[in-house]
Parts: structure tokens; sequence; C-alpha cells
């Protein structure tokens, strides 16, 4: 990361607003200016106002913040409200026939859907649901390829009040069966495959797997036909998505909800070894995701917009199933791998499907400009008019590639900061309003109160001195809780400063105009390929093989991947020498296995020993600066066994 951070600080480039940059949706440079003061002088006017604005209430709030348990902050609290509504109904009179989906499998397969129709599928899976039982609070687990169906399951749990959990298809069986366990799920709906780089993911198979070793409290397993692979159907507790819905009604009234009713659990990695399920609530995360994607990529009516992030993460439930429907847009689902069967398949769909704003993380961007400007350059991009970069921080070298290469220097970037628990957009330039700067997420969104603060609280106001990324009042979208541990929730992200601001786990610093630099995490915590990963988890799932004793995990840099996983591994009995090869292979697979091939560790080293203080603690900083190849400048001699130190550089 040091690399990383010392280009940030020489970044000197600078993008101006293109003042004829169209402002459909999104506010005017003045409009900005006067957001900003409102938001500063009546944090809840400002949020009530929009919330009246670009939600349709059943039932209209009267209460815009509760703040009775902070930080337990609860918005819009007696109002009712149905998100399925608020991202279909609403759309049906004037733009029922305009496609909401376009969606491409990986084998070319293309398919449509407008509002009604989407509406329709939505209303039938709803229908179907009921009929299993499933109702208002109920808890169901989506575990599917990027399909229709994954963004029809979410939003038909939406229009019936059941709390979907997404579990990312690329987890493990393992990693599905402690979220299905956390989340108590009544129902997992899966299919019997996915295309991933030419090969099926097998998810019903890891849904079996996942249902025989616990789950009991799953009674119906809904599968939906997506390969055509046979998969073996229990009687009884499985059935067949089409079968299901074949006789249910287009049509399915919406249950209305109080604001503050979970929307939805997605679990995502924090310091433990256990990942943490972060509970969103209907209003205040739909209006997030709507007003962030209005501002943010200046809805208009023609845009075919691409978020490429799978809807397993949160950019995929903000960007892809809930924001930009709730927009009203056409949106593009890609079901597979972004290089297959080459590395023209994304620029493909862009041209062939008339890609007006693509959404991506950085990981992608590198891993494209890899391949050269050939490719991309074959391709007809002029339909682009707004690139966007999440997940991870940008490096100005695959920023600069994005614009000249991609947006062909005409097309404004935003570089947007947030987090699963922050359900929105928090920290992002404005097209048009905004002058970019290549690896910077700029400012702050209006009503925003994002502060840069040292240890002991107060705010730093010199230029490129670094600190704690937070955010100083409650904003609608924010995470809740995490779901039955309330402590871990005032632990993790409030606990810090008593209390008084949100932690988000992120350092960063500001330069001389404000705009902030985001440095990285502060925690446990990688991001691998924009995938947020606890080491913990990583070292949990290596002691669990029967051969290794201890684990430690650390992240080292990597050209595309910003981060990979490296893994110090203490074996029991004789530590294994000479060719490992075969032996680190079986780890590798084994953590694939237990929590998915995200988390399998790129490197591997063995020592008879980690390197401990004298009270029993791993020596993090000591195993990160070998894993990058730098000099060991701390002091070494609290450690309980100096010696490790040349065993464990190889
Ligand atoms: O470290 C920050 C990084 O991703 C973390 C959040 O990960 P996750 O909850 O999986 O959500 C990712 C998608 C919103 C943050 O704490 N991160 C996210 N966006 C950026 C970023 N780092 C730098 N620049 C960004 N634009």
């Amino acid at each position: 990361m040091q690399k990383n951070i010392e280009s940030v600080l020489i970044e000197q480039r600078r993008f101006e607003p293109d003042p004829a940059f169209a402002t459909a949706a999104r506010p005017s440079a003045t409009e900005v200016v006067r957001l900003r003061e409102r938001a500063a002088e009546d944090p809840q006017g400002y949020w009530a106002d929009l919330a009246r604005t670009h939600l349709s209430w059943q039932r209209p709030f009267t209460v815009t913040l509760d703040r009775s348990q902070a930080p337990n902050f609860r918005w819009f609290t007696d109002g009712c409200l149905n998100v399925s509504w608020n991202c279909l109904d609403v759309h049906l009179e004037q733009r029922g026939e305009k496609t909401a989906i376009i969606f491409e499998g990986e084998p070319g397969d293309v398919r449509k859907l407008t509002y009604r129709e989407l509406h329709a599928e939505v209303c039938r899976f709803a229908n179907a649901l009921s009929a299993r039982g499933i109702g208002s609070g109920d808890r169901v687990v989506i575990y599917m390829p990027l399909v229709p169906e994954a963004v029809i399951a979410m939003q038909a749990c939406a229009r019936i009040g059941a709390i979907h959990s997404v579990v990312f298809g690329g987890f493990s069986a393992v990693s599905l069966k402690d979220r299905i366990e956390d989340a108590g799920a009544v129902c997992v709906v899966t299919a019997d495959g996915g295309w991933r780089g030419g090969n099926i993911v097998e998810l019903k198979a890891a849904t079996d797997k996942a249902l025989t070793e616990g789950c009991t409290s799953v009674r119906d397993v809904i599968v939906l036909r997506r390969t055509g692979a046979a998969v073996p159907m229990k009687t009884g507790r499985d059935h067949w998505w089409h079968e299901l819905v074949e006789d249910m009604p287009t049509d399915c009234a919406p249950r209305w909800v109080e604001a503050e009713h979970p929307l939805f659990l997605l679990y995502t990695s924090g310091s433990t070894g256990k990942p943490k399920g972060i509970q969103h609530a209907s209003a205040g995360y739909l209006l997030g995701a709507k007003l962030t994607y209005l501002w943010v990529f200046d809805r208009q009516e023609a845009d075919v917009f691409w978020c490429t992030a799978d809807v397993g993460w949160i950019t995929g439930h903000s960007y892809v199933a809930y924001g930009p429907l709730a927009a009203g847009v056409t949106i593009v689902m890609y079901e597979g791998a972004p290089m297959f069967p080459d590395g023209g398949r994304f620029w493909r769909i862009c041209e062939q499907h008339g890609v007006t704003i693509l959404y991506t993380a950085p990981t992608a961007i590198r891993a494209l400009m890899k391949l050269g400007d050939e490719i991309p350059a074959g391709y007809d991009l002029s339909c682009l008019r707004l690139l966007g970069s999440v997940g991870e921080p940008i490096n100005p070298e695959a920023w600069m590639w994005y614009h000249r290469v991609i947006g062909r220097g005409r097309c404004p970037i935003v570089d947007t900061w947030w987090q699963t628990e922050t359900g929105a957009m928090l920290i992002s330039p404005l097209p048009g309003v905004t002058a970019t700067k290549p690896g910077s997420c700029t400012q702050p969104l209006p009503g925003i109160e994002a502060d840069i603060v040292d240890d002991a609280g107060q705010s730093v106001t010199t230029p490129e001195a670094g600190g704690y990324l937070v955010i100083r009042e409650p904003w609608p979208s924010m995470l809740r809780t995490i779901w039955g541990d309330n402590q871990r929730y005032l632990d993790t992200y409030w606990a810090k400063f008593q209390n008084r601001y949100y932690v988000a786990g992120d350092s960063a610093h500001r330069d001389a105009d404000g705009y902030f630099w985001i440095m990285g995490r502060i925690d446990d915590v990688l991001n691998v390929a924009g995938h947020r990963l606890g080491t913990m988890e990583i070292e949990s799932a290596l002691v669990a093989h029967p051969r290794i004793a201890e684990a430690a995990v650390v992240g080292k840099q990597h050209d595309i991947k910003g981060e990979s996983v490296f893994a110090f591994v203490v074996c029991r009995g004789a530590r294994p020498m000479g060719d490992t090869g075969a032996f680190e292979q079986e780890l590798r697979d084994w953590v694939t296995q237990q929590l998915g091939a995200i988390a399998k560790p790129d490197d591997i080293r063995f020592a008879d020993n980690l390197p401990k203080t004298r009270s029993g603690k791993i020596m993090r900083r000591l195993l990160r600066a070998i894993a990058r190849g730098e000099s060991i400048t701390q002091d070494v001699s609290t450690l309980e066994n100096p010696t490790i130190i040349d065993q464990l550089r190889g």
C-alpha cells in the first residue's frame, strides 16, 4: 500500500468539470452550494424534504429522525411504504414498456424485460413465496448467479416484507451455511448453476451441502433452471422456480411496511472471524440508493446503466437491484467473467447495448488495462458519457487509462467511496460540478458530514496529514445494526470515539483543497480485487485444516487485485521442507472449500512459529513488512522468538 500512498501524494492533475455536461437530475453547482448550506443549518429538514420528494409513501412520516436510542438511529419512523412499489409500480404508467433489464448471459444469450414484465415476474415470485408461507420479517437467502431472477427474488422479498440476505455465488457451502444459520433463514433461492469463465458454478450442489450440515431453519429451497444441468431435487424441500410461479397471478398487493422495517441483511467481513450481518432499513436505504443514483449518475431517461457488480455485494444491491430501478432507468446485467471468452467482452457489451454509464471496480480496470489499448480501441464506445469506480482506491495510472482509453477523454469519472454499512455512496464527485483528481473520491455529498480525525477525535486540519475517516452525523441509508448482535455494532462503529461519530474503518487524508484521499483499511480487513475479506476469517479457515496449528494472514500489494492474501502458517509437527508446492495447493483448495476462491492465499510461508510479543500477540505489522519484502525497521527486541524472522523471510 505504501507505494500507492506515495503516488497519490504527488498526484497534481486536476480535471475541471465540463459546464456543458448535461444536468438532468443532478443539482447544479449553485444548487449544490444551497443544498450544503441547508443540510448544515437544518439536517432533518433537508433529509425530510428529500424523502418526501423522492419516495412514494403509503403513509407519510412526521418524525424524521429518532435519536432516542443513539447510536441506533431511526429514520422516518411513523411512515409506511414498500420498496418494490417504489422501484416498479411507480413506473408502470409512464414507463411500463420501457426496458428495465437487458440481461446478457455468459454464453451470449440476451433477454430483455420491460418494467411491466419485471413487475409481473416480481409479483409472481412474491405470490409464490407467500404461497410457501413466507411472510413479513422472514429471512430468505438468495444464492444465485447474476441473472434477472436474482433481482426478481430480491424485489419479491421486498414486496412481501421478507428480509433477503444475498450470498455471493462465489462463496463456498461452508460460508453459505454460516450465513443461513446466523440469519435463521426459512428459504434458500438458488439455481442449478451459473456460468462463469466457461464453467458451471454448482450453486445447488453447494446449497445441498450447506443444508446437510445444519441449517435446520430452512423449509424450502427454490431452484431456478439456468444451465439445464441435472441436479438432485429433495422431495418436499426443493421446488423448481418455474413450477412454483406457473399459476401465480401477475399482480401482488405490496405489503406496506414501516420505514424501519429491515429490507435486507448483507454479510460482510470485519475484524473477527465471523462475518457480520449488516442490517439495512427500508425507507432510509432506498432514499440513499435512489438519490445517489440520481445525483452521482445524473439520471437521464435514455440512459443504459451498467454496474458490473454482482448482487452478492452491496454495490449490486444499491446500483443493480434498487437505486437505478427506483430511478426508472434501463440497466444491463452480465452474468459471467469479465474476460470471457476474451478481453473484449466488456467493450462488446458496452457497444452492443449502448451503455451510457459504466460503473466498475479498479481491479477490473487494471486487469483490462494490462491487455493494452488496442482491444477497447476496436469497439465503438461513443455511447458512454460517464464512468464510475468503486470498491477500492483507484491508482492514478488506472484512473488515467479509464479516462483516456475508455472515456476517450470526454467522460467524467466518479470515484465513489462508500461501504456495505453506508448503504449508498457518501463521498463522490458530482459530474459536471466537481473538479476531479485521479485517485481522490473528492468531497462528501451534500448532507454527509465526513471528517478525518486523530486518535483523540480531533479534526485533522493539516493538509495531507492522515487520520480516521469518520461521519459526524447520521444519514438515512446507514446500517441500523448487526443482525443479532447490537453490541458488536456499538463496539465496531461507535466505541472508539464514545459514540460521537461513525468510524468507517478506513484511514484517509485531505489535501489543501479539502479533497479526500482514501488510504486503506485500518482494521484487519483486506480488500482483494475489491472484495472485502477478514484476515481472521482466512486464519480460522486455515487452522480448521487438520495439519495446521496456527496461521496469520496479511495483505500484500498486488498490481491488479490491489491486495493479495499472504499466509504464514505453522504446521502441527515438523515444518514442511523442500518442495512444498503440493501441500500449498492443498491449503489453497482447502480455503476455497471453506470460504470461496476469492479468499485463497497467493503466498503461503511455513514457519516453526509466528512472531509474538511476550504477551502472546502476533506482530502483524512485522508480518506485513515481511510479506511486502520491506526492510524491518521496527523494534523486534520485544519478540519472544527473534530468530524466527529469518525463517519467515523465506
Ligand atoms: O476501504 C474502503 C473500500 O472498500 C471498503 C468497503 O468495502 P465494502 O463494504 O465491501 O463495500 C465496497 C463497495 C462500496 C471501504 O471501507 N472502498 C470502497 N470504495 C472506495 C474504497 N476505497 C477507496 N476508494 C473508493 N472509492
